[in-house]
């Protein structure tokens, strides 16, 4: 792809402030159509010197030709430094020279340590037997370990005061002092960096991050490492003698590259039961392209289907950035161990990163672990004899707190001691008989009663049920008992299906005997073979005498009938 065929039309308007006597620019090779500067950026200026003519020549004086100092003489003709590529030109009243960094006719000067580039000529104008002479010169400064020097967080940059090949007395007064960035000066107030001076430098300090840079990373093995370039530009004037010097310098300096031991922050809430990892901090340039787990790789489109959180975000005091990931205590993925009341959840993770320009890859390993206390609701178990139910409450972790309803009850301390309550430490026991006011009654066979407990361990502030635990049992029970003079004992029980009977209303066959004791639960009779209705019906060898309890009619409003029947051997 040739880039002659890209052509870009630019229009901009740009102001310049009135030239100096002399103007230095001290640039770098980069191209910028927009850009205002009065440097003519192509790619070779780097050092430009334009300077007034003191006796403004007349029309008819050309250039024929240029003396470099390097330091020593080199006598070239115009053309033939036009054709190394030097610019070599003027208009009646200014000369303008220009060489790149690396051209031979520049040589390396050291100014207060610091080394400088010179590129010191002289033009000479000829118009038949006259000749002009204007002497030029430029000094810019060399990137290396005397003009600036790093620190993991700030770069500082130094400038001599006293540039010696540009300045020939001592007489010179330094009038203005301009720091910028990318070509373009700085508001003192909004100053990332900081511009000092001291006897002999004028000082820059930018720290690393600042705006108007970037951060590139490097892959170094799988070591991720990273610099930062910047480029900031001093603007001088100074004057010496009544003639005054405009010098700009765009200086762009990168950093060694910096380890910035790549951190993984666990910001997990065990309570969330999500593990909240932030891993940082990376250039813009790094991305996130998947995670392993110990038994899956997902791309980060695949995480966000599995429901992780997975997002970048750049921290607000750089522009460096991080990645986020959020994955919950219940996927897979995370590892669960128990131990003695609590759980470990522990995530193995390992991101697969990439810079994004030259394709190098890397990863980071994560190992996360997070303890909480482990969650076990209390539970209830029971079993039965001949006579009780036996409940067993196990309690659960401390975070379940619990009251419990023995039927329709709460289980207030009076109710737990008159049921045997008693408490070790991890469970407690009632012991509750089997027609106790707090079971209900199922079913009824003449030999046998079958009734349940129904154990409801609740959340004293909610109500809501934690566990519910209901055991039937039947229990032997003779409810008729037939007597050799000829009492019949029996005794009726209201079933947990008829629950608006009344047995105080219960009658045997004849409605005039009633129970001789009942309350809401049961009704209790006692009559002889011979009475209140009761039925004689002889078998092959036994005599059945029946009779029946239920609600007179007059009272049976809700339907309720029960049957007695006592067989003599
Ligand atoms: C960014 O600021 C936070 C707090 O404001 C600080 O903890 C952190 O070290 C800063 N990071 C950088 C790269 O300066
Ligand atoms: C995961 O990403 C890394 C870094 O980009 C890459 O080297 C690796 O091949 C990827 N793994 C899978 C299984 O795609
Ligand atoms: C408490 O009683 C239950 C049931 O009898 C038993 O399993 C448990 O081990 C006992 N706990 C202690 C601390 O004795
Ligand atoms: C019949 O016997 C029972 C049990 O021994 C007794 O309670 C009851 O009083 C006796 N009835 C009569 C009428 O003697």
């Amino acid at each position: 792809q040739m880039l002659e065929d890209e052509v870009y039309q630019v229009v901009k308007t740009c102001r310049y402030t009135s030239w100096a006597f002399r103007e230095i620019v001290c640039d770098h090779n980069y191209m910028e159509a927009s850009d205002c500067s009065k440097t003519f950026r192509g790619h070779v200026p780097i050092y430009m010197i334009s300077g007034t003519i003191k006796h403004p020549i007349d029309a008819g004086y050309r250039i024929t030709t240029v003396v470099f100092f390097t330091p020593e003489e080199r006598i070239m003709k115009a053309t033939e430094a036009h054709q190394r590529g030097y610019g070599v030109g003027n208009t009646p009243t200014r000369v303008i020279l220009r060489s790149s960094r690396s051209a031979l006719a520049t040589y390396t000067q050291t100014v207060a340590g610091v080394p400088m580039k010179v590129f010191k000529t002289s033009t000479i104008f000829e118009k038949q037997w006259l000749t002009a002479r204007v002497d030029a010169v430029a000094a810019c400064p060399v990137l290396d370990g005397h003009s600036v020097s790093f620190t993991p967080t700030m770069i500082t940059w130094r400038l001599p005061q006293h540039i010696d090949p540009l300045m020939s007395s001592g007489r010179v007064q330094l009038l203005e002092v301009y720091l910028g960035i990318n070509g373009q000066r700085l508001d003192p107030t909004e100053m990332p960096a900081k511009l000092s001076a001291d006897v002999s430098y004028i000082i820059v300090q930018i720290p690393v991050g600042a705006d108007g840079g970037y951060f590139k990373s490097h892959i170094q093995g799988n070591r991720y490492l990273l610099s930062y370039t910047i480029e900031p530009m001093l603007e001088l004037l100074w004057t010496e003698d009544g003639e005054d010097t405009r010098y700009k310098v765009l200086f762009p300096i990168t950093t060694p590259l910096l380890s910035l031991n790549l951190q993984v922050f666990d910001n997990t809430v065990p309570k969330q039961r999500v593990f909240k990892v932030v891993l940082g901090h990376f250039a813009p340039d790094v991305a996130l392209m998947n995670i392993t787990f110990p038994s899956e790789v997902l791309t980060i489109a695949q995480c966000h289907a599995r429901g992780f959180n997975v997002r970048e975000q750049v921290s607000p005091n750089s522009s460096l950035k991080v990645f986020i990931l959020e994955v919950p205590f219940t996927d897979p993925a995370v590892l669960q161990s128990r131990g003695m009341g609590f759980i470990v959840y522990s995530l193995h993770l390992t991101f697969g990163l990439l810079v994004l320009n030259e394709f190098a890859t890397f990863s980071h390993t994560a190992y996360l672990e997070a303890t909480l206390e482990d969650r076990v609701p209390p539970s209830v178990s029971g079993g039965c004899d001949y006579q009780n139910f036996y409940v067993l409450v196990k309690h659960g972790t401390s975070d379940f707190n619990f009251q419990a309803m023995v039927g329709k009850r709460l289980l207030t301390p009076g109710l737990a001691q008159q049921y045997g309550y008693t408490e070790n430490g991890t469970h407690f026991n009632l012991v509750v008989p089997f027609a106790a006011p707090d079971v209900e009654f199922e079913a009824i066979t003449p030999t046998s009663i079958r009734t349940r407990i129904d154990v409801i361990l609740k959340d004293p502030e909610t109500n809501v049920p934690i566990t519910d635990f209901s055991m039937a049992c039947n229990f032997f029970l003779p409810l008729t008992e037939c007597f050799p003079n000829g009492t019949i004992t029996t005794l009726a029980v209201k079933l947990e299906s008829v629950p608006s009977l009344n047995p105080s209303e219960l009658t045997l066959h004849d409605p005039t005997c009633g129970p001789v004791y009942s309350d809401d639960r049961y009704a209790y009779f006692v009559f002889t073979a011979n009475s209140c209705g009761t039925t004689r019906k002889f078998l092959p060898n036994a005599m059945l005498y029946e009779n029946d309890i239920s609600v007179p009619h007059d009272l049976e409003t809700k339907s309720a009938s029960d049957s007695e029947e006592a067989e003599f051997a």
